[in-house]
């Protein structure tokens, strides 16, 4: 049978890993989560002392192993930032494209990311694009590191949280190269009113119209 390429693409914090993740547990595919291959390209860039701009950073790109994207630091605040600053840089896309087309070759496949149903798969059988408000995606994101749900910090934590997703999407959505936009034919999911479970049911329905 044919492989499945399925294109999740969307906001930062908006749950298009969990989505992706589910998605490929229930269809039996493999998952991508591209967003790791740029966190690791900025952390080794981070360890090493260099700058996005750097040609170092490039040859760091092109060599990446899966060894490197499977390291447990790679979601910290001051890893998504230099993530974005090394998504921004033309060469650094260009070094991880071939990685992220060739992962689709053995078998099917749902990847998320950012330019996934523009730029790495232009003619994947489904893409979605995930969105909610800033305001959602922040709580939800405080949520999930809260060890105190009356912690009196909640409302600043959160109003914090909201300012660095929103600077993301911004940087992710103005850059020259591959910016975040849905393509002309994905699907657009807003969750703003939806739970995990009723996201993926909404994704599963698209998938097998
Ligand atoms: O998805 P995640 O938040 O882990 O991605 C981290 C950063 O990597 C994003 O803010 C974005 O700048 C970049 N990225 C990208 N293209 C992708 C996936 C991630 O530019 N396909």
């Amino acid at each position: 049978s044919k492989k499945l390429i399925i294109a999740i693409d969307g906001l930062s914090g908006v749950g298009k890993g969990t989505l992706a993740k589910t998605l490929a547990d229930k269809l039996s595919l493999s998952y991508l989560d591209t967003g790791l291959l740029y966190r690791a390209v900025g952390r080794k860039m981070l360890d090493a002392g260099l700058s996005a701009e750097s040609e170092a950073v490039v040859q760091i790109a092109e060599r990446l192993t899966p060894a490197d994207w499977a390291r447990n630091d790679l979601r910290t605040p001051a890893v998504d930032k230099v993530a974005s600053q090394v998504a921004a840089q033309p060469k650094i896309r260009a070094a991880l494209l071939d990685m992220q087309r060739h992962f689709a070759t053995q078998q099917g496949v749902v990847m998320d990311g950012r330019d996934i149903g523009t730029v790495i798969f232009p003619n994947a059988d489904v893409k979605l694009f995930v969105i909610a408000s800033a305001k959602v995606r922040a709580e939800r994101r405080w949520l999930q590191y809260a060890t105190d749900p009356n912690d009196p910090q909640k409302t600043a934590q959160i109003k914090q949280i909201e300012t660095e997703l929103t600077q993301r999407d911004e940087a992710d959505s103005t850059r020259a190269v591959a910016p975040l936009r849905p393509a002309e034919d994905a699907h657009i999911i807003d969750t703003d009113h939806l739970n995990a479970s009723e996201v993926l049911a909404k994704a599963l329905e698209i998938i097998q119209r």
